[in-house]
Parts: structure tokens; sequence; C-alpha cells
């Protein structure tokens, strides 16, 4: 439980009352060094954050109150292989799969050999795949691949796979299906070659419904398709932590690559999780991605908290959202690269931390994750941008760009920046009425209408915001965000006293949804549910 009534947190309550409502726009003109002291760099990464409401004096208030809330200790403790997940008891560990060496995190229990071990049958079956062999006999060919999985066996893979899609293997093609929608499914089944297609099964439980469903149809298109004899061991791996169930649906013993209950599944794309992706990238660059995120990792554990990147952007996020009161926070990367980094730090983020209730079971006692959203910076300047600049609500924003494209088009990547720093730029300062009526008159509009145009040309500015700034999106780097993001989580998880690796609030509804499933076939079931569940399967009857 957050203590609000703790001298560090009183101490910020006070310091947010004495800035007021200080716009950024004094925040730059009373400090000149404001961007050196709010700036913060890690290899290719500049995170600066000039553009935050808040001051030096405010990030070391926010320190003390990392120091206040144990958060070294707990970093140990994840680090040490403590069962910090505790309405699991369960270490939390993936901080190992970036590792290369052993024993970790001690001789006690080193989780490295199975590590290492899995990591180099991953390479084994990638390198296998892109050299043009299939699993079956010789002679056959995978063309495509066909990761089925859902949440943190889907979302991670298909973001750094989408990153990294400048070094993907130019004769196979992955393929990422989660949905129970066969709209997915389907049209993509239509575009396949059974005898050439290999599907990889993720699931840490297999028991997840979008993916047995999903799996199972791809079953029986391949039988449909190759004849019921086919051997299902030619065309699918799988991916779990319970290898007993991915046997018994048909995958061989040997095919399958396991995940440790010490990994969650948001956590998990370093793991075999991230098989598909490495088919598609290749274990080299597959390594230097891990190479990327354990370096992150070494800086988060060593580096003081002053200069340490994921705790800072954890504070600033606490400080936006339990001091400046935003409720939401929004990623807008600006390389069309990252475009499924948005949905991807929704789930780490909002599954992670979007808790009420404390490690200790009682109320947290503060708010927590903001809804976090986002989209591509450039697409969503001419889409939801207006509400940023003139909705009138606290909207804290992430800009991610890289210096370098993957795609490199003539005049292409200046404009982009341009685009990206000139939002962070207008969002912050605005324009005020004296401004807007200065440029209407240098443009010779009329007295009349610019008097009943000023109030809707201004902007009030203030939107607090960060820019990441990455030298390109290697896969190093790429890692190293990626790990940014997940240490950012794990220090705001620990200032809110809550556990950011479980995730109760997803199994009601999967409950609910086995409940209501038989009433399809069997209407008089129907009866046991709500009255409004009753009339929209009423009413799918009807039209059915
Ligand atoms: O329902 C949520 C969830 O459990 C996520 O936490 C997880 O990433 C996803 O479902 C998929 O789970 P599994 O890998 O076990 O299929």
């Amino acid at each position: 439980m957050v203590n609000t009534a703790s001298p560090a947190w009183a101490a910020l309550i006070a310091h947010h009352q004495k800035l007021g409502k200080k716009h950024l726009r004094d925040f730059f003109a009373d400090d000149s060094g404001r961007v050196a002291s709010l700036s913060l760099s890690f290899e290719d990464i500049l995170y600066d954050f000039s553009k935050q409401r808040l001051t030096r004096e405010t990030l070391d208030l926010l320190i003390k109150l990392a120091e206040a809330s144990s958060v070294a200790g707990y970093i140990q403790r994840m680090f040490d292989g403590e069962r910090i997940n505790v309405t699991e008891d369960r270490s939390v560990l993936h901080v190992a799969l970036r590792r290369s060496s052993a024993p970790f995190p001690g001789a006690r229990m080193d989780v490295m050999p199975e590590v290492l071990a899995t990591r180099a049958r991953m390479a084994q079956l990638a390198e296998l795949l892109r050299a043009g062999h299939g699993l079956g006999n010789p002679g056959t060919v995978i063309r495509d691949v066909v990761n089925i999985g859902i949440g943190g066996s889907d979302l991670g893979p298909k973001m750094v796979n989408q990153a990294l899609r400048s070094l993907a293997h130019p004769a196979l093609n992955v393929h990422y299906v989660s949905n129970l929608d066969g709209a997915q499914l389907a049209p993509l089944l239509q575009t396949l070659d059974p005898r050439s297609t290999l599907f990889v099964l993720v699931s840490k439980t297999f028991t997840t419904q979008e993916t047995l469903l999903n799996a199972e149809t791809a079953r029986n298109w391949l039988k449909a398709n190759l004849g019921e004899d086919v051997n299902l061991g030619d065309h699918f791996v799988a991916v779990s932590s319970r290898p007993e169930r991915a046997a018994a649906f048909g995958v061989s013993p040997d095919r399958v690559f396991p995940i440790w209950d010490w990994v969650g599944g948001r956590y998990s794309l370093w793991s075999a999780v991230g098989l598909s992706l490495m088919i598609a990238i290749g274990p080299h660059a597959f390594d230097e991605l891990l190479h990327g995120a354990e370096r992150m990792d070494e800086h988060f554990r060593t580096a003081p908290f002053a200069q340490n990147l994921p705790v800072i952007m954890g504070l600033i996020g606490l400080w936006n959202t339990n001091f400046l009161g935003a409720t939401t926070h929004t990623v807008l990367p600006y390389n069309e690269s990252l475009k499924y980094l948005p949905s991807f730090l929704q789930q780490l983020e909002m599954e992670s931390n979007g808790k009420s209730v404390s490690i200790a079971g009682g109320p947290v006692g503060s708010e927590t994750c903001p809804i976090v959203w986002g989209e591509l910076g450039n697409n969503g300047q001419h889409a939801f941008f207006q509400l940023l600049h003139q909705g009138g609500r606290l909207v804290p924003c992430d800009f991610i760009a890289s210096v370098r494209s993957d795609y490199p088009l003539p005049g292409h990547q200046e404009a982009l920046l341009s685009n990206c720093f000139a939002q962070s730029s207008a969002l912050a300062f605005g324009k005020t009425e004296d401004e807007v009526r200065e440029s209407m008159e240098k443009e010779r509009v009329a007295p009349e209408q610019i008097a009943s145009l000023v109030p809707h040309r201004v902007f009030a500015g203030n939107q607090p915001s960060s820019t990441l700034l990455l030298k390109s999106l290697s896969p190093a780097t790429l890692g190293a965000l990626v790990a940014l993001y997940e240490h950012k989580v794990f220090v705001q998880g620990a200032i809110w006293g809550i556990n950011s690796f479980d995730q109760w609030g997803v199994e009601l509804g999967k409950a609910v949804a086995s409940r209501i499933l038989p009433a399809f076939a069997d209407p008089s079931l129907a009866s046991a549910f709500d009255p409004s569940t009753q009339a929209l399967l009423a009413f799918c009857r009807e039209q059915s």
C-alpha cells in the first residue's frame, strides 16, 4: 500500500502546491540549463524529459519517495530470484532470459542451464528453417510460419518482428494469429500451402481458448488438405510450460519448447515465446536484442537513481498520475516499424499495474496505472491530436523516434522528425492569444474575423511529454527500449505496493464466456444469465 501520509509523499504534495499551475513556458524561462539537467542518455537512447511539468527539485523529491518505498531492495529481490510474485508464489526472472552467463540468479537456484539449452534449440530450429529445410522428409521446405498465441504469447514477438522487419528472412513469411474471430485465420489459410506451412503454438498455460481453437482449426485444415494421416509433427511446434498438453494436442514432444513459471506472459518475448520472431530475424539478431535488454538490466540494477532511466521514467509517470492527476498516458511512435508498440505497452503496463489492491490485500490508497493507449504519431496528428492540443485534458505523451530510418526515402526522415519535434513543442508551449492575434494581423485578416476566431485558435499548451530518441532501431537498441519500459512498470508497481506480475482481473470474463458458450447450442441455458445477456443471445438466435 502507498503510504500517502509518509513524509516523502507529503513533501511531494507540498511541492506540487508550490508549483501550482506553472506553465512549461515558465519552467523553461526560469532555467536555461533545463534540458541538460532533465535529460539522460543510455547507449544509443536519448531520454529528454525537459517538457515534463517538473523541476530538478521535483525529481529529487520523487527519488526520496523511491528510496522510502524500498525500490532498491525490491530490485535486488527480483534479481536474487525471490518469489516476489506473491499471489502466485513465483520468482520473477525474465531478466535471466537476456543473460548469457551462469549461474543466475545464484548457485542455489540457477536457471541458466535450461535457458541456454532452450535458446540453443530455438537457434537450431530457426537455422534449419532459414536454410530452406522443413521438419519432415528431406526436400520439404517451410515457407510460412504461423504463430498462434494471444496476449503475451503474441504481442511481444509480433511487435519486435514488425520493428525489425528490415532484417527478416526474405523467403520465410511469418504471420501472427491471435483472435477468435475467424476473419483473422480464415483469409490467411486461403493464402497458404499446407505442405510448406509450420504452425508455432504458443501458450504458457496451453489452456487459452483463443489459441486452442485456432490451433484446432489449423489442425483440421492440415488434415483436410493433406489427409487424415498427415504427420502433424512436421507442421506444429509448441512453446508451453505444460508440454504434456501440447503433446496431447499432437505436437511431437521433441518439438515442444519450455517456458517456466517465473516468466510472466507479458515479459516472455525473450524466451521461446519469441521463437517465430527468431525464425524471422535469425538467431544473431535475436541475440543482439537480448544483449541490448541485458545491458538495460545492468543499468537498472546498478545505476544511481538520479541517472537510472527506468527509475526516472517510472517516477515521472507517477508524478503525472498521482500528483498532476493524469488518468491516461499516450505512446506516440514516429517510426512505422513501431506500430505495434502501443498495444504491446498496453498489456505490459495495464495488465501489470492496472490494480487497486495492494500486495497486503488492502486498497492501494492512490491511483495506479493510467489508461495507456497510442498510435503512430504522424497518423495520430491527423486524427486525435486535436484533443491533445485543445481538448483541455491532461494527457502525458511519450514521443519515440529514431534518427536513422531502415527505409530511407529522400526527404522523408527529416520531415517525419520535424513533425515529431514540432508536436511535442506545440503541446508544451502552445500559442497565446497575443501570438494568435499577431499572426492573424500579419496575414491581414479582417479585425472582426480576428476577434471571432482568436478563441478557437489559441493553444493552451502545458501538455507534458517525454521524447525517446534512438540512434536507430537496431535489435540491441530495441531490446534496451523494451527492457526500459518493463523496468519502469516495475518501479511504479514497487511504489504503489502492488504485485505487477499477476493478472487475476482477466479470469472472470474467461469463466463467464465458458458458461455462455453452451447457450448458443442450447437456448434453454440462457435463462441462467442476466437480462442483458439473455437479450443478446436471443438476438443472435433470431439473426442466425
Ligand atoms: O488472459 C490473459 C493472459 O493470461 C495473459 O496474461 C497472457 O499473456 C495471455 O493470456 C496468454 O496466455 P497463454 O500464454 O497461457 O496462452
